[in-house]
């Protein structure tokens, strides 16, 4: 998909629990080279592997080990096309505007500029249609950017969820209403996140603003992107059949993978039955494997079989953390067809979300 060219990146919260995956999968990227790192003023100055709390199975990647790490700011990174984004969510906006505003491609995790009306919300293995935005929001920038722009990956449970949403939509045509109770992995709120006396021989029933999350992320990634008569386009937010969702956000003590219980309502009369359902999804490809990205899924979606599958344990490394694994698809007594989610949310709920992203951006000429 690409030519030899190395593009160089930064991280920004590289110290973080997403900050690390990013330099774990860059480091043995084929051609993003990882070359400027950048953490809190607590991290700045300070040699990588002294500034980390390192959490990864894998050592600290021998190009990272010796890196001064910067403070957050689009001079340190100048020799950087792409910046790669884990940054804590209560610094993330500004610092993120101000890499866009020096020609930057942006990259994010972080919740605060996913509902801005120009700004792509995209899960690299649904909708790589809304990087059409870029023009846009390139444009409406004051002054105008060349190359700068931001794009975030969705909430970590909302990826999860909008993969085999995606596949079911493209085979049977809308969804009408969802309903989703998930049981997520304590990684997901960062290190050193929930204490152990909070978490160990419990469920915590509330995960602050995750449900409005998941309600909301959910419609703008489904949904399309319409134009006006005077070329605006704006994301439609699934206009074409209003879909309702419902999402109750769990914290589970687990480590690493978010597991969800998800029950879906057609549009369409009558409902396809389990065994479709099971072979759409088996048979979904994403547009990020079908563009040659080299960090796509090969196989999106990996439906069990067996009754008690998914896993967190067992299953959170399928492809490397980038596919999504489903089981137990039966039909609903309530809604149409209901089934179990599995998703890594550090890998493909985080990194490889964003990276899969500049992938696809690079593909498309974007970068
Ligand atoms: N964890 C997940 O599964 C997950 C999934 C999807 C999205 N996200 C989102 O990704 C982002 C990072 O999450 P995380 O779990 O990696 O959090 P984390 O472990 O708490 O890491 C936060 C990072 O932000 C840096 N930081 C904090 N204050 C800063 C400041 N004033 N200036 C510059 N850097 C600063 C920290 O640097 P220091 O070490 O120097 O403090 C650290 O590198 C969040 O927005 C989160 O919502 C997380």
């Amino acid at each position: 998909m690409h030519d030899a060219r190395k593009i160089k990146v930064g991280v920004l919260g590289a110290t973080g629990t997403v900050g690390q995956r990013f330099i774990s999968l860059l480091s043995e990227h084929p051609f993003f080279v990882l070359h400027a790192l950048g953490a809190s003023h607590r991290s700045a100055s300070k040699l990588y592997s002294h500034a980390v709390t390192w959490k990864q199975t894998r050592p600290i990647p021998s190009v990272v080990r010796d890196l001064v790490v910067e403070e957050c700011k689009p001079e340190c990174f100048a020799e950087c096309e792409v910046i790669f984004s884990g940054l804590d969510a209560d610094v993330a906006g500004p610092i993120e505007e101000a890499f866009r505003s020096a020609e930057f491609a942006v990259f994010s995790n972080a919740k605060n500029h996913r509902r801005d009306p120009n700004v792509p919300l995209v899960v690299p293995l649904v909708n790589s249609s809304h990087f059409a935005m870029i023009p846009q929001q390139r444009a409406l920038h004051s002054p105008p950017l060349q190359k700068g722009f931001i794009v975030t990956n969705a909430n970590c449970s909302t990826t999860g969820v909008v993969v085999p949403l995606a596949a079911l939509e493209r085979a049977f045509g809308p969804i009408e209403s969802c309903m989703i109770t998930t049981m997520q992995a304590i990684s997901g709120a960062g290190y050193p996140g929930v204490s152990s006396f909070d978490i160990l021989d419990n469920v915590v029933p509330y995960i602050g603003g995750e449900e409005e999350k998941m309600e909301w992320e959910t419609l703008k990634i489904l949904g399309g992107i319409s134009e006006s008569d005077d070329g605006v386009r704006s994301f439609d937010m699934h206009a074409r059949q209003p879909l309702r969702v419902s999402a109750q956000c769990n914290r589970v003590p687990v480590i690493e993978g978010h597991t969800e219980c998800v029950s879906v309502r057609f549009a369409r009369r009558p409902p396809p039955s389990p065994q479709q359902v099971r072979e759409a999804l088996v048979s979904f490809t994403s547009d990020a494997w079908t563009a040659s990205c080299p960090s796509a899924p090969r196989h999106t979606i990996f439906v069990h079989e067996e009754p008690d599958r998914p896993q967190p344990r067992l299953d959170r490394d399928y492809q490397a953390g980038a596919g999504i694994s489903v089981g137990r698809v039966r039909q609903c007594q309530v809604l149409d067809i209901k089934f179990v989610v599995l998703a890594n949310n550090v890998a493909i709920g985080a990194a490889t979300s964003s990276i899969i992203n500049a992938e696809l951006a690079v593909s498309k000429g974007i970068i």
